[in-house]
């Protein structure tokens, strides 16, 4: 993120994982997807208490412009730019908006998306075409847009995209497409990072994996939260529902801790979620280890498909 970080490379790599909790964002510029509810809002609030100046972009401009607005009355400085990530001369305007108020960019956080998972027995086009253009292209242009950025203000920053659990651990078959998108983005991720990694880069590439988080994302009512948690509590080892400043206190710490995996370990969740998602681990675990196994062995999915 800044001229400082720890980034001696040594025998793990480019140092991507040193962790530095000193590191200041004081003053650094930051652009966020995906800003005007959820995850994307819960970052720009905890970014603007560390002092960071922020461009935030999502399509419906009156909520991203009350979004902006709440910001600025706490003291934040903060623009908003109306974008649509599917469209990449939307994410060029904003690349050029961010150079033109401020004049740099230090974090680029690609976490605009949209859930929807049509069933593949009467395979709605349309709606895999939306997933794709809005989670897999909107990776690919905000790369496009903003690493040249990156690259000549010193190859440093972050370079953020938020994926899900749905689309690395086990496959979450009912939620195709979005399984598909999400999986596809931690792949472009892996592979910018090895990229970077090759051309000498030290721009550090990062993925966000959320836990089940109450925002926007299934709809505006909030209230269908309430049902979910009710269904959830009835299963004593699932998963449940976290606050989006919650997570956003995660995605911080990953930023100055230059993670790639930017998802709570055991310790923040203990600390962050009051211990809440004690058998996240555990669950990815028996996910990981029944996909490997059924790899490796040749055997049918259905021990990992959820
Ligand atoms: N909530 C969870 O449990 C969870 C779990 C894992 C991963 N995630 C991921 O977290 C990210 C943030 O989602 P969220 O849960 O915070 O949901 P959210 O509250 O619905 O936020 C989504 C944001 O993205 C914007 N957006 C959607 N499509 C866009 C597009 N094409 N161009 C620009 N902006 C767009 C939305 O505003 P407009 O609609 O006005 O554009 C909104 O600001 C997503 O990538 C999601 O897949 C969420």
């Amino acid at each position: 993120v800044a001229e400082t970080d720890a980034s001696a490379s040594d025998e793990n790599g480019r140092g991507q994982t040193v962790a530095d909790h000193s590191v200041s964002l004081d003053g650094r510029v930051a652009v966020i997807t995906g800003a005007s509810t959820g995850i994307g809002r819960a970052c720009a609030s905890v970014l603007a208490r560390e002092g960071v100046r922020l461009v935030l972009a999502a399509r419906r401009a009156d909520r991203l412009q009350s979004t902006v607005a709440d910001l600025v009355a706490s003291g934040a400085e903060v623009v908003g730019v109306a974008a649509d990530v599917a469209n990449y001369e939307d994410v060029r305007a904003l690349a050029d908006a961010a150079m033109q108020t401020f004049g740099r960019v230090d974090v680029v956080f690609l976490n605009a998306g949209i859930a929807g998972g049509p069933s593949l027995l009467d395979a709605d086009l349309d709606a895999w075409h939306a997933s794709v253009n809005t989670n897999v292209f909107g990776i690919l242009h905000g790369i496009k847009a903003f690493l040249p950025l990156l690259r000549t203000q010193g190859d440093h920053g972050s370079l953020l995209a938020t994926s899900s659990a749905t689309g690395v651990y086990g496959t979450s078959y009912k939620t195709a497409a979005y399984s598909m998108s999400k999986n596809a983005q931690l792949t472009i991720m892996e592979a910018l990072y090895g990229q970077l990694r090759d051309a000498g880069s030290n721009i550090h590439v990062g993925v966000v994996l959320p836990p089940l988080t109450r925002t926007n994302l299934v709809g505006d009512d909030l209230e269908v939260w309430s049902e979910v948690e009710r269904m959830l509590a009835r299963s004593r080892r699932g998963p449940v529902l976290i606050e989006p400043d919650q997570v956003a206190e995660v995605i911080l710490e990953g930023i100055r801790d230059r993670s790639f995996w930017i998802e709570a370990t055991g310790e923040q969740n203990d600390r962050l979620f009051r211990g809440r998602d004690a058998g996240a681990g555990r669950r990815k675990e028996v996910l990981v280890g029944a996909k490997h196994d059924a790899m490796l062995h040749h055997t049918n999915p259905d021990r990992y498909l959820w």
